[in-house]
């Protein structure tokens, strides 16, 4: 198989790009990657070494770039996971968002008409279902929960969504959509509240959580992630949505206690900040669905995965340190100052 892997210079693609590699030695993947902040290419040193990985930079959204790409490489597979990944950000500036996350999208759907390709799957977040209340505990997303999104970042991802299920309806285009809760685990930019909080508690410095930190998330071990979508790609049904879950709900709170309590650090460094306008209350996925059919489930626990994840910043300082010394300083400023 020749696999195309969009955004594999960020966070799960990354992890998505080692996981296929180690699983499926016999596969080539080739990366396609913008580089834009969140892109980094020393994530990708090791796979850099190894003769099935190649590496393109480029903009899904440009078909000068993409078509001649698809014509030479022929792929059998495309996963995209390139996207503008960061709800806070969608909110100070949204139209980038709409360009990646829907028009490159469609770019890339074009190619693969074009081209010929056996099965598309666009990497979707359990975003666009919009939030559930904090007093239904009993209440979770299916696959059959209605499209509400809330912030311009999951407008974006739904509306990427539709179109998605639009091109298998009018087009055939053998298409599959998974949408998982948030993940945590290595390579992840600290921008995010879980690399955010661990490198601003190893440098003892104040902790931003927004309102009272009672707003819930469902977290899932970023491997576990990668080995549903490997799942869905081999074997997974075409045209249809799989949701991604663990049941590993947590308050902001209870996530940047655990953090500082495995750090030996202070609670004290908790500093309550005004809220993200519009934010989400509470996500919580229902994964039956694709354990039923494809027999998936998470492996780690979310004990063990902040454990392992925690370490890995420990043992990868010079990775995102990197990453703070550069415009990440100018964004800090800009995103927290006054907040
Ligand atoms: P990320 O921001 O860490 O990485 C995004 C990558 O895409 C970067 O390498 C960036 O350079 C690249 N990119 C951005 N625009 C591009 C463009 N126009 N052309 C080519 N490359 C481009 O994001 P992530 O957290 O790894 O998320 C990956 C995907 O998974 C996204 O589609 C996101 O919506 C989805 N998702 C993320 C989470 C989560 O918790 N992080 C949960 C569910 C779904
Ligand atoms: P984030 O990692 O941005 O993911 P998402 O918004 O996609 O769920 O945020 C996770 C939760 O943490 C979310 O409820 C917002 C909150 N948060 C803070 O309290 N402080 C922060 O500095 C950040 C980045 C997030």
């Amino acid at each position: 198989m020749n696999i195309l892997v969009t955004g594999g210079a960020g966070f799960i693609g990354a992890n998505f790009v080692y996981y296929e590699l180690e699983n499926h030695p016999d596969d080539r993947i080739v990366c396609l990657d913008k580089l834009t902040y969140a892109g980094n290419l020393q994530t990708l040193d090791k796979a850099m070494t190894n003769p099935n990985f190649r590496f393109v930079k480029g903009d899904i959204a440009d078909r000068d770039c993409v078509f001649p790409l698809f014509e030479e490489e022929k792929f059998d597979i495309v996963v995209n996971f390139a996207a503008e990944s960061h709800v806070d950000r969608s909110v100070e500036n949204p139209e980038i968002f709409l360009k990646t996350n829907i028009l490159g999208t469609q770019v890339l759907m074009d190619a693969c008409r074009k081209y010929g390709i056996k099965r598309y799957h666009q990497v979707s977040t359990d975003e666009v279902y919009g939030d559930l209340p904090l007093d239904r505990p009993d209440l979770f997303f299916t696959e059959e929960t209605p499209i509400h999104t809330s912030s311009p970042y999951s407008a974006s991802k739904a509306s990427a969504d539709l179109l998605v299920l639009a091109y298998a309806r009018t087009f055939k285009l053998p298409v599959s959509i998974t949408r998982c809760s948030n993940n945590y685990g290595p390579y992840h930019f600290p921008e995010k509240l879980i690399p955010l909080m661990i490198s601003r508690a190893l440098a003892e410095e104040s902790l931003p959580v927004y309102g009272k930190g009672e707003n819930v998330r469902d977290w899932l071990y970023v491997e576990d992630h990668c080995a549903a979508i490997d799942l869905v790609i081999r074997k997974g049904r075409e045209g249809e949505v799989y949701n991604i879950g663990g049941h590993n709900e947590r308050t902001n709170l209870q996530v940047v206690k655990t953090i500082l309590n495995l750090l030996d650090k202070s609670e004290d460094l908790i500093t309550y900040v005004t809220d993200r306008p519009g934010h989400d209350m509470r996500y919580a996925i229902d994964p039956t669905k694709i354990h039923n059919e494809l027999g998936w489930l998470p492996r780690t626990t979310f004990d063990e995965g902040i454990k392992r994840t925690i370490q890995w910043y420990l043992d990868n300082e010079s990775w995102w340190k990197n990453i703070l010394e550069g415009d990440y300083q100018s964004y800090y400023e800009r995103m927290y100052k006054d907040r």
